[in-house]
């Protein structure tokens, strides 16, 4: 059966992940590959019903496991409902944000029990592992300040931005762990750089998986 393939893009507060899926994307539907893009929490429409309850805070004073069980029902929704079907019929999935976030918000930062947060993983993604993770990495106080720059005033920081620099520059400590920790399935992308200048890097990095990964005759045409 043809099977796709399942990139995640991961890293801390305004690393630019979404401005370079939505490049990629457009460069990949070019090059005539069928691609999904979807993101969390949310991504399908049960997950995107539990999304505003995380990111408005709303659950924040249940604590920190009741967050991770609300991220990983979201999560379960969104591989059953979207991801798997995708990969299954050949397309490549482009993730923004997934199993790596709730390992450093939930578990590194939320302080969890690493083995709840292992059971967790495995009952969410149900064996859907990201072929390809990209980790975006950047100073988290140049993340924030992009962050804040793209929201604009009338917004405050949401549920997690909010949080004090030190947990941020933990997160990005745990993020790097992560990626030193599977070398066969993470990248570091320094995120620091000028749009363009990740774009190239984002590129080259994921044509070369695909070109090994996915043959040419696996690839489907684009929709017009
Ligand atoms: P969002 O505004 O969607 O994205 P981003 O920060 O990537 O531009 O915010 C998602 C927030 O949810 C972000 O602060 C990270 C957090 N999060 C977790 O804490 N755990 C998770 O498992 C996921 C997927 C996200």
């Amino acid at each position: 059966m043809a099977r796709g393939f399942f990139i995640t893009f991961e890293g801390g507060e305004g690393a630019g992940k979404s401005t370079q899926i939505e490049r990629l994307a457009k460069k990949m539907r070019a090059k005539k590959y069928d691609v999904l893009v979807t993101r969390e929490p949310g991504g399908s429409p049960g997950a995107e019903a539990v999304r505003h309850v995380l990111l408005s805070g709303a659950a924040e004073p249940f604590g920190p496991k009741m967050e991770a069980l609300l991220f990983a029902a979201a999560r379960s929704d969104h591989v059953e409902q979207v991801i798997r079907p995708a990969v299954e019929r050949g397309s490549v999935v482009l993730c923004d944000r997934f199993m790596d976030s709730s390992r450093v918000y939930q578990g590194v930062t939320g302080g969890l029990d690493p083995a709840f947060m292992d059971a967790l993983e495995k009952v969410a993604i149900n064996g859907m592992v990201p072929d390809m993770t990209l980790i975006f990495d950047i100073d988290p106080a140049e993340g924030l300040r992009r962050a804040t720059a793209r929201r604009g005033s009338s917004d405050g920081p949401d549920r997690f931005e909010k949080e004090t620099l030190a947990i941020h520059q933990r997160r990005r400590e745990a993020f790097l762990a992560i990626a030193a920790a599977e070398p066969e399935r993470c990248v570091v992308v320094d995120a620091s750089a000028d749009l363009d200048t990740v774009e190239d890097v984002v590129t080259a990095i994921v044509f070369a998986a695909l070109e090994r990964m996915m043959p040419a005759q696996r690839r489907q045409a684009a929709p017009v």
